[in-house]
């Protein structure tokens, strides 16, 4: 374990796939143990199926040994719905990973603030929501902003942007709000490097560096399909082997989630007010009809 990052326990808060990602590099390349806790034990046990097969693949391929696959494993327990996040009270550091919704991370970081130790590190894999909101809903309600508690609470919480699929892309974002402590982003940083990712640092703007250019660029794909400039598949195809990107940018907004991509860029459109960042009128309408993309099997693909 590293000395600089001094997490001897972690939690991760949401078992969806950036959550089981994020618990899974935890426990096997940082080798935390990690208590893992989503209010839904059905996601709970998907993620922990995910983590199974992707261990065994590993050990497949020879990259690990199976004892190290098993330590690994053995390394994440579940909190139940019944413990809540009052099971995460001795973490040494959260990570936040739920959907992209202010509301519901103001809540969360909330009651963070009043379970979690006063030391504990408050990270959120936000996205594109801003660090500082995130961070002010971490002091305590009648607590002044300006006391040395209310400052101490608020001075722990940092972004940490991991990227889907987390075992597979090497880079976390680190994002310093407003009132993040040096300490804090230090820890945050050992912590993204000891689970083996390359660590940039982004302002506390709509989106950071990756969405701020990523969701234009899929935006602008989506109006393409919208006024009939290509095909589905031509639009894709023009990106994969015109200048080599692993995924079209429709096949990537599926793998993201539409829901996402339209959340993430409702954030950059109403933090800047700038006409760039105005998702499609077609993004919005797939969205409403609960064309999730590849999570629910339906988006400008159809999946199994
Ligand atoms: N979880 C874990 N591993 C996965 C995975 C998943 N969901 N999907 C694929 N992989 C692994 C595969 O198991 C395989 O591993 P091995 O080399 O060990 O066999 C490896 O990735 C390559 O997979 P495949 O051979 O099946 O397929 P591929 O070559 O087409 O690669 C991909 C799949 C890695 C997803 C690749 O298409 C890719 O890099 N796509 C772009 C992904 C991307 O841009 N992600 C960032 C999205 S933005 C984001 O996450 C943040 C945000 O804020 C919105």
């Amino acid at each position: 374990m590293s000395i600089l990052h001094g997490i001897r326990t972690l939690g991760v808060l949401g078992a969806g796939q950036m959550g089981t990602g994020i618990a899974l590099v935890s426990a096997l390349r940082a080798k935390v143990p990690v208590l893992l806790h989503d209010r839904s034990s059905e996601q709970v046990t998907k993620g922990l199926s995910l983590v199974d097969k992707l261990l065994a693949k590993d050990v497949a391929k020879g990259r690990i040994t199976s004892d190290e696959a098993k330590d690994a494993r053995e390394r994440i327990t579940v909190v139940g719905s019944d413990a809540g996040i009052k099971g995460l009270r001795d973490v040494d550091m959260v990570i936040e990973a739920v959907s992209e919704n202010l509301s519901l991370k103001q809540s969360i970081f909330g009651s963070f603030a009043a379970e979690l130790r006063p030391d504990a590190i408050l990270a959120t894999n936000t996205s594109s929501i801003s660090i500082t909101k995130i961070a002010a809903a971490s002091i305590p309600s009648g607590v002044s902003i300006t006391s040395e508690e209310g400052k101490r609470s608020a001075a722990r919480v940092v972004g940490l942007h991991f990227f889907n699929p987390v075992p597979v892309m090497k880079l976390v974002e680190l994002i310093s709000a407003l009132q993040t402590s040096e300490d804090t982003l230090e820890r945050a940083r050992s912590f993204a490097i000891a689970c083996g990712k390359e660590v940039t640092v982004s302002k506390d703007v709509p989106g950071f560096v990756s969405n701020a250019l990523l969701m234009p660029f899929i935006n602008e794909a989506i109006m393409c399909l919208e006024k009939g400039t290509a095909t589905r598949d031509d639009i894709d195809t023009t990106l994969k082997l015109g200048m080599a990107h692993p995924m079209g940018p429709l096949q990537l907004a599926d793998f993201i989630g539409l829901d996402t991509c339209l959340a993430i860029q409702q954030t950059l459109y109403e933090g800047t007010r700038d006409s760039k960042y105005r998702p499609s009128i077609l993004l919005e309408r797939m969205v409403d009809a609960q064309w999730y993309g590849r999570k629910n099997g339906k988006g400008f693909y159809e999946y199994n």
